[in-house]
């Protein structure tokens, strides 16, 4: 692998709605390390060359989901992505689709997490509290253990062809994220996620294209999981407990 630093020309797509003018394609020339992360190509820009330039950071290790962008055409995280797996000495940097731009890069999460908060994200659980802990074993936990690794970077319902033709639609992150409950053996909430999912707008939406699994930083099977929920929604049944009326009745 060579270690010498690469001249690369960053295209960025600008646009600032309060101008009123059209989205536009900006280019800057900089050099980078094999090493280097396309972040830190997009912040030696934003401090050497244009300080005006809009996207959001965080982290920059992977963690926060903050950074999605469309890179090069494709769905990622800025710090994830290395310079020297870049194929083309060309990266176009564009906001993840389906999401209004505020700015250049950053787009309104708000129906993102609309969606998410949809599905109630969180445990539901009114037995009376036990006197330790709710204990699960390792088998119930491993059950849901995929979707907890989601960090709602929005990758994955931003790369859905769906999604893009229709915002209503709830996309694949918030399928995850219900998943991550349904299959959870202390929650009791699973029939009301489920109503809210069996829905045209819900699971049903997914035509089973698969970019969200290819978009998705933590190697998450998304379609996987929305497959699950279907399958639950056809059976009735979550791991063979009767939770809602089969809908093939
Ligand atoms: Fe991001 Fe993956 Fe979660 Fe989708 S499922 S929001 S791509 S971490
Ligand atoms: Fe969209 Fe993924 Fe389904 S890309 S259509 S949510 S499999
Ligand atoms: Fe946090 Fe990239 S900046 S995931």
């Amino acid at each position: 692998m060579s270690t010498e630093s690469r001249t690369l020309t960053v295209k960025i797509k600008r646009y600032n709605p309060e101008t009123g003018v059209e989205p536009a394609w900006e280019e800057f020339q900089t050099s980078a390390d094999p090493m280097d992360r396309v972040l830190d190509v997009l912040q030696k820009v934003k401090w050497d060359q244009d300080e005006t330039i809009g996207f959001r950071r965080s982290c920059a290790h992977g963690v926060c989901g903050s950074d999605a962008l469309r890179i090069n055409g494709v769905n990622g995280l800025a710090c994830r992505i290395l310079v020297k797996n870049l194929k083309s000495d060309v990266i176009t940097l564009e906001p993840i689709l389906g999401l209004p731009v505020i700015k250049d890069l950053i787009v309104d999460m708000k129906p993102f997490f609309d969606h998410y908060k949809s599905v109630m994200p969180f445990l539901i659980n009114d037995d009376p509290p036990p006197t330790t802990e709710r204990l699960q074993s390792p088998t119930e936990r491993a059950r849901f253990d995929e979707s907890t690794k989601c960090i709602l970077c929005a990758c994955c319902t931003t790369a859905c062809p769906p999604f893009w033709g229709d915002q209503k639609y709830v996309g694949p992150a918030a399928i995850v994220n219900a998943h991550r409950f349904i299959f959870d053996s202390r929650d009791r909430g699973a029939a009301q996620r489920l109503d809210i999912l069996n829905d045209a707008e819900g699971v049903w939406r997914c035509r089973t294209v698969f970019n969200c699994t290819s978009a998705c930083p933590r190697d998450i099977q998304v379609t996987q999981t929305i497959q699950e929920v279907k399958r639950t929604l056809l059976t009735g049944e979550v791991d063979n407990e009767v939770v809602v009326a089969s809908a093939m009745e």
